[in-house]
């Protein structure tokens, strides 16, 4: 008799005919809408699962995994992991996948626009004439501040901070980046960016720009001391994760001529946006959409169904995911999961 199919749970609707792949070797549980669970959801859902697909806004740890005695790998649609508990994962034989590289140029394309958007003013100047305002036009009216000539400090110099700074070559802007650990000299050349401390970074830059991953040791890196070390004029623009800025301190700064605008993709508390930013003029707000173009979706979704067919043992890379986030734990050809951790 056959062997019954192993359960892949796929938390989002993503694109079918991509997705549709896992068809051939799994029992596919997904959803034909948006879904937003609560962690007991999430358990019921990987109780039964050998593998998942997830997104960002699917928060998987230890309660989520407790139960889940089969579950072997999980394939998170998106380069950033903070979602995800790793260590927890990885102590349970869990494989854990992210889709670096497929995001990058896309993402560094939005950076750049947010910052374009942000210092010139674009949303507030649009709002402005649709709201019937262009007969008070003055000369001196939506002043914004130039990237050509200005300095632009990245934080974070991973592959998106350093597509940014390629960017920022072309717009004739000084490049100053701040990362955990100082680029080679080759790629620091290419990308035209010197390195400076945390502190420099803050008071010279005229655009700062926050491209560092999450983790809580770097919460509210961004907080009101940070702010306070920027100039008046300059302008903060996160495309990383919410929880990096104090979002109070920075709606203040905004508010109190402390700091002269804001671009901001990512919040603290996904999908609510504070009152307090919604209130400021000075601030552009998008809602998490840097990877979103239609190709660079696509090419993230087909990334991590890959990742998830390898991860479990199946497909023409069994055993070995291109993009693991926990290497080194053996794939999961089906039964009951190995439960030896990892060693880290
Ligand atoms: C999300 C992102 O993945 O990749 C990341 O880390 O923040 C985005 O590309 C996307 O919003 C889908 O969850």
């Amino acid at each position: 008799m056959a062997e019954a199919r192993r359960r892949v749970w796929v938390s989002q609707p993503l694109f079918d005919d991509i997705v549709g792949r896992l068809d051939a070797y799994f029992d596919v549980r997904g959803t034909a809408a948006v879904q937003t669970y609560t962690a007991a959801q999430i358990a019921g859902h990987l109780r039964e699962a050998a593998g998942a697909l997830v997104t960002l806004n699917e928060r998987i740890g230890a309660a989520e995994i407790a139960g889940a005695t089969q579950l072997a790998a999980i394939a998170n649609v998106g380069v950033g992991y903070n979602n995800l508990d790793i260590p927890a994962l990885a102590a349970a034989g869990i494989v854990a996948t992210n889709t670096p590289d497929v995001l990058t140029e896309t993402t560094a394309d939005f950076g750049f626009a947010l910052l374009m958007a942000t210092a010139r003013r674009i949303t507030e100047s649009e709002r402005w004439l649709r709201e019937g305002h262009w007969r008070q036009w003055s000369f001196a009216g939506m002043l914004g501040m130039d990237l050509h000539g200005s300095t632009l400090g990245i934080l974070g110099m991973g592959r998106i901070g350093q597509g940014i700074a390629r960017r920022a070559g072309g717009f004739g802007m000084r490049v100053l980046y701040h990362n955990r650990n100082r680029l080679d000299a080759g790629i620091e050349r290419e990308c035209r960016a010197a390195y400076v401390g945390f502190d420099a970074l803050l008071a010279e830059a005229d655009h700062l720009i926050l491209v560092l991953p999450y983790s809580p040791a770097v919460h509210h890196l961004i907080d009101a001391v940070a702010l306070a070390k920027m100039k008046p004029s300059a302008t903060l623009v996160n495309i990383a994760r919410g929880g990096l800025v104090d979002e109070l301190a920075l709606a203040d700064a905004l508010a109190h001529g402390c700091l002269a605008a804001a671009g901001l993709d990512v919040y603290e508390g996904e999908p609510q946006v504070r009152p307090e930013l919604l209130a400021l003029r000075n601030v552009v707000l998008t809602p998490h959409i840097a990877s979103a173009s239609l190709a660079t979706r696509r090419a993230m979704v087909s990334l991590a169904v890959d990742n998830l067919i390898a991860a479990l043992g199946e497909g023409p890379d069994a055993g070995h995911p291109a993009t693991p986030i926990n290497p080194g734990l053996p794939a999961a050809a089906g039964g009951d999961r190995k439960t030896t951790a990892i060693k880290r």
